[in-house]
């Protein structure tokens, strides 16, 4: 292998001194894995020191998806962030963002990297990607995601490589990295199954684009999820007891069929319930973020196999995957986002979607996002492209939010993630509602019956009883009555009542 001696050798605060003021700046990372931590760490000094002399310095920050402490919390309170995408998950950031101090622009993430390519951010001027190694000739071997550092390699005009010491050289044999063409030229993507390989372990750069090289050994800031709480896993319960009727009634086969989860402790429940119960074949996944839930049901040999595009694990589970690589390289396939989350696999595949949603509506249009339509959690994230081309597509909640004051299921979301047209089956832990061959009147009553808190049943029903007639029954004086009373009077209904334990909900 050619050394990377060739580029030089700077300190992380000579790699900003590049960076100036209004800058859009690429980082590697998809969540916190992989991403660039070093150069954020000075950029966030260097923007101090430019404040407290009086000077702006503020920059346009793309990643893969969120990003870790440094880059979502740490940097936005520095006052360094000006313009976000495709997705964060950091509250300061958030803040910022809901003030209007920070522009987001909220995205399906397949769609990243044709979004750069096109040009529609604007010029990439940095990129600053982790890696294991670069070659001379400019082969960048990434670390714990592929995210769309390819991409942001290829475009950006300037290069600067963190080499981290800490993350594991042959995370490379994970690694599948193919880049499409742009259309018309968009051949079959010849991935059959969640483990076939079309790619090289490595992204490409023009080395003439690469600044210098950055040493670092700070690993990545992922934290440990919780364990299970009650209503995450009567969630579960709920999913489970419906994948194995699927199975009996022979719409999943024997086989099983991948599966996707998003982030979050709900689905992760989901995953370690599944791989408990005695009856779940062992399975493969065809996810985005690989998390600690895979690596135990991995481990244990229920999940014989996964493609990702990061490996977003806790220090335990990372410790464990990269001390028995023998075992784990040849089950992951870390892909690029756009791959990963590609439409045409998960429609090929078959792919069971399963994530979190903050809302449903009682005919089954969710919000993932947006708080009263308005304030933005997180983002739309891979959901939404998962949710549209899943075989199956499961949207879970718990039914209530903030001991009570909120109800999950709603006349009407404010704002809409994934319509009626893609949601399959909704899941709180009150109960599951196949939406599947309904009508939207059908749908009301499963999605009343079965999902609502009963606390907030006779309302919708009251909701559906006195509106107007139409094919889909909606009363447009008071579809958002329940989200103008949250803003007003901090609760849904007054006479919905607190029940602290029962609502308690997954953390
Ligand atoms: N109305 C108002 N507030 C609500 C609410 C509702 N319907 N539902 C939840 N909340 C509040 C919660 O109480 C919580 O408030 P807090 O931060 O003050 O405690 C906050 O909103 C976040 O909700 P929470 O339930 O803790 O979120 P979570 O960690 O379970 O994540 C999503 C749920 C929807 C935010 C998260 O899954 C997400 O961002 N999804 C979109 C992206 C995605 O699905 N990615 C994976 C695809 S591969």
């Amino acid at each position: 292998m050619q050394s990377t001696s060739a580029f030089p050798s700077l300190s992380a605060q000579e790699a900003v001194a590049f960076i100036r003021h209004g800058d859009t700046v690429a980082f590697s990372g998809f969540s916190p894995a992989g991403a660039a931590k070093a150069v954020p760490g000075a950029l966030i000094e260097r923007a101090r020191a430019e404040h407290e002399k009086g000077n702006p310095y503020q920059l346009r920050i793309l990643t893969g998806a969120s990003s870790g402490q440094t880059i979502d919390e740490d940097m936005a309170r520095a006052g360094a962030v000006s313009w976000r995408a495709p997705y964060q998950s950091g509250a300061a950031l958030r803040k910022q963002i809901n003030a209007q101090q920070v522009e987001y622009v909220d995205m399906h993430l397949s769609h990243v990297p044709q979004t750069v390519a096109y040009g529609f951010f604007g010029k990439i001027n940095f990129a600053v990607v982790e890696a294991t190694e670069i070659t001379l000739d400019g082969r960048v071997f990434l670390t714990t995601s592929i995210g769309a550092s390819p991409t942001y390699l290829q475009h950006a005009e300037r290069v600067i490589i963190e080499i981290n010491h800490r993350q594991s050289p042959r995370l490379r044999e994970m690694a599948d990295i193919f880049i499409m063409p742009p259309p018309p030229h968009r051949n079959p993507i010849p991935i059959h199954d969640p483990l076939t390989r079309i790619g090289w372990p490595y992204a490409v750069v023009d080395p003439k684009k690469v600044i210098g090289i950055v040493e670092s050994d700070l690993p990545d800031q992922t934290t440990e999820f919780s364990s299970p709480d009650g209503v995450g896993k009567r969630i579960a319960g709920h999913v489970v007891e419906f994948l194995m009727d699927e199975v009996r009634t022979g719409r999943i086969p024997d086989t099983f069929l991948p599966l996707q989860a998003g982030v979050g402790n709900v689905a992760n429940s989901v995953l370690a319930e599944l791989g408990a119960h005695p009856d779940v074949p062992p399975f493969y996944m065809y996810s985005e973020v690989f998390q600690d839930a895979m690596a135990d049901l991995m481990a244990s040999g229920k999940l014989l196999g996964a493609s990702a595009t990061s490996l977003t694990l806790s220090s335990s589970r990372m410790k464990r995957i990269v001390g028995d690589m023998d075992y784990f390289v040849p089950r992951i396939v870390l892909r690029p986002q756009e791959i990963s989350n590609h439409p045409g696999i998960i429609r090929r595949l078959g792919v069971i979607g399963l994530n979190t949603v903050l809302e449903a509506d009682i005919y089954g249009n969710v919000n993932s996002s947006h708080l009263y339509g308005m304030d933005i959690v997180n983002g739309i994230g891979g959901s939404g492209e998962f949710t549209r081309n899943s075989y199956l597509s499961i949207l879970m909640a718990p039914s209530i939010a903030k001991e009570g004051r909120i109800s999950a299921i709603v006349p009407m979301c404010p704002h809409v993630d994934s319509n009626e047209h893609s949601v399959q089956i909704i899941v709180t832990e009150q109960g599951l509602a196949d939406l599947r061959g309904l009508g939207p009147l059908q749908r009301a009553q499963r999605m009343i019956e079965n999902c609502a808190h009963p606390s907030y049943r006779d309302y919708l029903w009251r909701y559906v009883r006195e509106s107007r007639n139409g094919h889909i029954r909606h009363d447009l004086q008071r579809s958002f009555e329940l989200h103008r009373n949250l803003l007003e009077h901090g609760r849904m209904l007054p006479e919905a009542v607190s029940q602290k334990a029962e609502v308690k909900k997954s953390p």
